[in-house]
Order: C-alpha cells, then sequence, then structure tokens
C-alpha cells in the first residue's frame, strides 16, 4: 500500500540549495514538496517544472488572495504545472474560493489558510477587527471553505478536531508547526509530533526546518514518515 508521506518544505532561496538538499535522497525515492514564496519568486515556474520532472509531488504554497477575476486566471495558470497541492486565502472569500477552483480544476487538492498559524487571538481582534475566538474564526473559514467546495485548509493541529466538526470527517487538514519528539521548535509556537498529529487526525503533515537542516535529512526524513505512518 501507498504510504503517507510528511510534505518537506522547501524554504530555500535557489535553485542550487534545493539540488543540494535533493543529493540526500536516492532518486527513486519520490518526495512531496512543498514550494513557497520565496523559492517561487527566486526561481519561477521552472521549480515546480523541474520537481515535477523527478518524480515528485508538488504544493504550491502561493496563498492567493485577490479579486475573484485575478484568481481564477491565476490558477488557470497554476494548474497548467500540474502541481498536486495548491492554496488561497479563505479570507478572500465564498466567491474568490469558487473563482479558484474554476480556474484551477479538480485535478489536484485546492486548499485554503483559515488564520495563519502566527495570528494571535489578541492580535486577530485588533487587526482584523474579528471580535470571536480564534477558534470560532478558524472554524468559521472552514465552514466557508467548504461551502465552496475546497477540499480542505491549512490549519494547526491543534484546531484539527474543531475544524472535522464543524465541516465534515472527509474535509482535509494539513498541519504544519510539526517536530518529532525532543527536537528544537525554532519559531513555531504550538507544535505536536507526527504521532500526535496522525492521533488527532490530520490529513498531510509540512515539515521544514526538522528535515531540511539535519544534519542527516534522508535519516530525518525516515524517522519522520515512520513516526507518521506508525
Ligand atoms: O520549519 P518548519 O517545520 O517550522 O516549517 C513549516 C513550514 O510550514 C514553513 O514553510 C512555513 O512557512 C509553513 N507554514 C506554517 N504555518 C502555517 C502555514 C505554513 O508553518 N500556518
Amino acid at each position: 500500500m501507498f504510504e503517507p508521506r510528511p510534505i518537506i518544505a522547501l524554504d530555500f532561496p535557489d535553485m542550487a540549495s534545493v539540488k543540494r538538499f535533493l543529493s540526500h535522497f536516492p532518486s527513486d525515492e519520490k518526495l512531496y514538496l512543498k514550494v513557497g514564496m520565496e523559492l517561487f519568486y527566486a526561481c519561477g515556474p521552472e521549480i515546480v517544472t523541474y520537481l515535477k520532472e523527478q518524480g515528485h509531488s508538488v504544493f504550491l504554497d502561493l496563498k492567493l488572495h485577490d479579486i475573484p477575476n485575478t484568481v481564477e486566471s491565476a490558477m488557470r495558470v497554476l494548474a497548467k504545472l500540474k502541481v498536486d497541492m495548491i492554496n488561497v486565502h479563505a479570507a478572500g472569500g465564498v466567491e474568490m474560493m469558487r473563482a479558484a477552483r474554476r480556474g484551477f480544476g479538480h485535478e489536484g487538492i485546492l486548499i485554503a489558510v483559515t488564520q495563519l498559524t502566527s495570528t494571535t487571538e489578541k492580535a486577530m481582534q485588533a487587526d482584523q477587527n474579528i471580535q470571536t475566538s480564534l477558534v470560532d474564526s478558524v472554524q468559521h473559514y472552514a465552514q466557508k471553505t467548504a461551502e465552496a467546495d475546497l477540499d480542505g485548509v491549512v490549519c494547526s493541529a491543534q484546531e484539527v478536531a474543531v475544524i472535522k466538526e464543524a465541516t465534515t470527517a472527509g474535509f482535509l487538514c494539513l498541519t504544519p508547526g510539526i517536530r518529532p519528539k525532543g527536537s528544537s521548535v525554532g519559531d513555531q509556537k504550538r507544535v505536536m509530533s507526527p504521532q500526535e498529529a496522525r492521533a488527532i487526525g490530520s490529513n498531510f503533515i509540512v515539515v521544514g526546518r526538522p528535515i531540511i537542516q539535519a544534519e542527516d535529512p534522508l535519516g530525518a526524513y525516515h524517522a519522520i514518515k515512520t513516526a507518521w505512518n506508525a
């Protein structure tokens, strides 16, 4: 059976660093890789083409947020890259998310960011003037995401249960902020181990520094993959 793979965040500034990192892996090890704004803006669409040519799966983490027409057109262009997963900000609204779906189609997974995990409740209330709890806001955005026919959301692992409750069990939750037991937390505020994330129903985990900054990236990846599948 196909084993679920942790998604590795390729938080690198250029292609050379990506190639150096990937050289730690045997060529038949097919990975699920996250390309974020830094790498995409530095390298352009060629980075996605390159990774897909190597047989890897790609989550393009560009968090689109604009008027529906612009998001639809952008998604139509990005869909041509055959990415496996892509995302938008739920704050763009249901109409924008429906436009994203029209542009991207149904070939890959389309998810939305609810509240960024860097946003505290206090900051949300002060900056966005949303006078509810953070969890209520996350739940609300998850419901709007489901209403717009998207596949799921990016969320903190702590929010998975309330999101599934507000939507359906099949609604996907992708969770960053994952740390193997005993490893360095970095700037992530609330972390969970791969085993814990699995137990609370997370569908995908995103792991960056514990793998890309490891002395032995291949070993770190396999340890996290094993824990995730335990
Ligand atoms: O190094 P680390 O494992 O913390 O990396 C997590 C990755 O997930 C980074 O690329 C970060 O930008 C991303 N991310 C996150 N929290 C979110 C959305 C994305 O940490 N809410």
